[in-house]
């Protein structure tokens, strides 16, 4: 094949990547030029497994033609509409084709283009709902230590990465964090859910005794922590914070941009666990990666608490210029016709025995402290090399890119989430790759 995407560009310099170390990047640059269903191609023409589904949002495999079509289509027929006060069929279809989805309760869908705008959409309407509800001095934010909910200025404030604390400054003041579930001296090589930690749900009681509910708007956390590595909650640890923010009239929001469309074998993490959030903050596999689209799913008594005052003024102050844009909301149709033409959202439980059985096959093997799992999700953690944290697990990813896997690596874990049209020989290619990979590596 010769095409101009595959000629390797002759100046990097220009193009600072996101979350890449750029200079090791530009001195062996890793480029793909294509992909079909569980495949990239390189731009030295190998076929690259994806064992990460991009990252963690092409659900359905690459280059899915219902997808392909719907969006050529389209960008044909009406490519924008401007998204305030004007809008188009597609947005609305998509909206109830997703109330439909999504659990009992949450009844409206607000529009975003990524997953870092989801969260703050979120976190912005549950500030509003109180004040607009009276209860104005409920401004604080609750999230989790070791929380990932992107990278605007709320989400990296309610989440937990140290990183962050330290480079941009003081953050969002009033808020305050929970204890993370993960606990490696007690649930090491979990199978699903780990059996120790549901108590740790009970330190949301002791902040709100610190803090006095009055002063609390929400608390916001992944259902499964995915983009730190994959920690996953004890059994009743979820339903346990729904009881203690219900009690207390505080908002509980799931950030599922990584658990939703699938990923755990449910339709969404809510669904897996059996709890419902007042808000569901989701993107990635909505459109499967193609087109940048997030959705923030909402009670009624949150959308109906704003519906009040003269009808002409802008009840929810917020929106971006491409909230429910037509090729978004094309891709995102026709991605939600795929999983369920190919049951692709459920479809993950019944491949989850394999996948847990394949992962923890790798027990023993040098380096590896853990090996946890759950739905399509599983993560390898490895032993740090003493004063170069991150080096060994990165050498595990270079060395999975040569031999034409793609994993994705955080400290020194190991993270994988195929998509989940995987079949089970994919699996064990995945598993037996790392194999030979872990054996060797310093
Ligand atoms: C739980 C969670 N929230 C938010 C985000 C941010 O999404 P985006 O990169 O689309 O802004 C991510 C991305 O990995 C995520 O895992």
């Amino acid at each position: 094949m010769s095409t101009s995407s595959n000629v390797a560009p002759n100046d990097l310099s220009a193009f600072w990547m996101p979350f890449t170390a750029n200079r090791q990047f530009k001195k062996a640059p890793r480029m793909f030029v294509a992909a079909r269903d569980m495949h990239y191609t390189t731009s030295d023409g190998r076929q690259v497994l994806d064992g990460t589904a991009g990252l963690w949002c092409v659900n359905a495999g690459h280059a899915r033609p219902k997808i392909v079509e719907a969006i050529a289509r389209q960008a044909g027929e009406l490519d924008y509409a401007p998204a305030f006060q004007m809008g188009h069929p597609k947005a609305f279809e998509l909206a109830n084709r997703l109330v439909d989805l999504a659990p009992d309760g949450l009844d409206h869908v607000l529009f975003t283009n990524s997953g870092s705008e989801s969260v703050e959409t979120a976190l912005k309407v549950a500030l509003a709902y109180h004040r607009v509800k009276g209860e104005g001095s409920r401004t604080r934010l609750i999230g989790r230590e070791r929380a990932y909910h992107g990278v605007n200025f709320g989400g990296i404030s309610v989440g937990g990465i140290v990183t962050n604390r330290k480079m941009f400054g003081t953050l969002l003041t009033g808020v305050d964090h929970m204890p993370h579930t993960h606990d490696l001296a007690k649930n090491a090589f979990s199978r699903g859910e780990p059996e120790h930690g549901a108590d740790l749900a009970d330190e949301l009681e002791r902040i709100v005794t610190l803090h006095d509910a009055s002063t609390i708007a929400a608390v916001i956390v992944e259902p499964v922590a995915g983009s730190t590595g994959v920690l996953i909650p004890p059994p009743g640890y979820l339903k346990r914070l729904r009881e203690i923010t219900r009690k207390h009239g505080i908002l509980l929001i799931f950030d599922e941009v990584i658990t939703g469309y699938g990923r755990l074998g449910t339709p969404f993490g809510a669904d897996y666990f059996g709890v419902t959030p007042d808000i569901m903050v989701t993107a990635k596999g909505l459109t499967n990666g193609v087109i940048p689209m997030g959705a923030v799913m909402v009670s009624a008594e949150i959308h109906d608490t704003f519906m009040q005052g003269p009808e002409h003024l802008i009840e929810f102050f917020h929106g971006y210029t491409y909230s429910g844009n037509p090729v978004a909301s094309a891709a995102a149709l026709a991605t939600l016709d795929t999983y369920k033409e190919e049951g692709l959202l459920t479809r993950g439980a019944a491949l989850a025995k394999a996948w847990e059985d394949a992962l923890h096959s790798l027990k023993g093997l040098p380096h590896v402290i853990d090996i946890r799992n759950i739905g399509l999700v599983g993560a390898i953690e490895l032993e740090p090399i003493a004063g170069s944290p991150t080096k060994r697990a990165f050498s595990a990813f270079l060395k999975a890119y040569e031999q034409g896997l793609l994993v994705r690596t955080t400290g020194d874990i190991i993270a994988l989430s195929p998509p989940l049209i995987i079949s089970e020989s994919q699996i064990g290619e995945i598993v037996s790759t790392l194999s030979g990979i872990l054996k060797t590596l310093e």
